[in-house]
């Protein structure tokens, strides 16, 4: 390890707390432009990991830079929750616009993922008045209690969630649960929720959700059948539940696609999104049903959310990927690799 890279990774070991740090290898950034980030010891790296997903538009992209210094020159911050900015508006309208669904939509930020699916934990039984959630062993939603509450991840199999949390198997057909191969398999995994799930420990008539990534990051970049996705949404709507996307790692352009959903014939009734949206600064969000995002004032909010030089480098952000063909790269350099 080079001198001055060695020296502040003693200063952190010292100074702050294992419980916020994954350190898979002893980088210390100084500065990085596109997909290269440069070390504190001039070092440079390739960053074949979009650090946790979220530098869809590499590093400094000039648009999102120039965006963001804009804003911070005219003001870093109001609170969306009392003082709102046009570019939060336009943000909202534009996400509105792109994530589809023939029904009124309305949008909620946050600021990290993990807060956008404790929306969903907290708005969507509110909304519909049912209290019971279904999620996926294996799904990753994140570290508030909400969200870790749905998430089934060894990451958090440590802390005991709220008790309204079903958790169903992912339908992983390499390693199913089931013991079952595609082509034996009538959706055991289905039939299981319907048969048993739904007529012991959660009856349907409660059921307010089903949350499921569309594609399982951290549970193992589990792509799933696309009739799995296909029949669960059936299932959704033969019981009224809402269906929830949580496209935090998959979302905006990540897959070939803006929505990693939209591989499937599929219409969330909430998408949930975060990571890449704003370049790396803090914004997450949620888009679904007005109802949803409406059932209650100020029942989910947080001060420093859609804070303007988030949501202008999300406007750029937006642009980069949807107009300088970052989708189709996607979709290109997925197929190659
Ligand atoms: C699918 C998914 N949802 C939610 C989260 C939580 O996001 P955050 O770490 O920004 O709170 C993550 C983070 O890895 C994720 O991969």
């Amino acid at each position: 390890m080079d001198e001055k890279v060695e020296h502040i990774i003693e200063r952190d070991e010292k100074a702050l707390g294992s419980s916020m740090k994954i350190r898979l290898f002893p980088l210390v950034a100084e500065s990085a432009k596109q997909n290269i980030i440069t070390d504190v010891d001039g070092k440079e790296y390739v960053d074949f990991t979009a650090n946790w997903g979220v530098a869809s538009t590499g590093y400094c992209h000039p648009k999102v830079v120039e965006s963001i210094k804009k804003q911070a020159e005219k003001n870093t911050f109001s609170s969306y929750t009392t003082v709102l900015t046009e570019s939060g508006v336009e943000l909202a309208e534009r996400l509105i616009e792109l994530v589809p669904g023939d029904f009124e939509k309305k949008v909620w930020f946050g600021l990290s993922g993990s807060d956008a699916n404790d929306c969903i934990a907290k708005m969507v039984p509110l909304a519909t008045k049912r209290n019971r959630i279904i999620s996926y062993f294996g799904a990753y939603h994140g570290q508030t209690m909400g969200s870790l509450s749905m998430s089934g991840h060894t990451a958090q199999a440590k802390f005991v969630g709220s008790g309204n949390v079903v958790k169903i198997p992912y339908p992983y057909c390499y390693r199913c649960a089931f013991n079952k191969n595609r082509e034996d398999c009538k959706l055991d995994c289905l039939q299981f929720l319907e048969e048993h799930v739904f007529k012991t420990v959660c009856p349907p008539e409660d059921t307010a959700v089903i949350i499921v990534e569309a594609m399982q990051c951290d549970g193992g970049d589990v792509v799933p059948p696309a009739e799995y996705m296909e029949e669960l949404e059936k299932i959704c709507k033969k019981y009224g539940i809402l269906l929830a996307c949580d496209e935090v790692k998959i979302g905006i352009g990540r897959t070939g696609k803006l929505f990693g959903f939209e591989h499937f014939n599929l219409t969330p009734d909430a998408v949930v999104f975060g990571k890449p949206i704003a370049s790396g600064m803090p914004l997450s969000g949620v888009v679904a049903r007005k109802e949803v995002l409406d059932a209650g004032i100020a029942t989910h909010l947080f001060t420093t959310a859609g804070c303007p030089v988030s949501t202008a480098a999300a406007n750029a952000t937006l642009d980069v990927i949807l107009n300088e063909g970052l989708i189709q790269n996607a979709l290109e350099m997925g197929e190659y690799i």
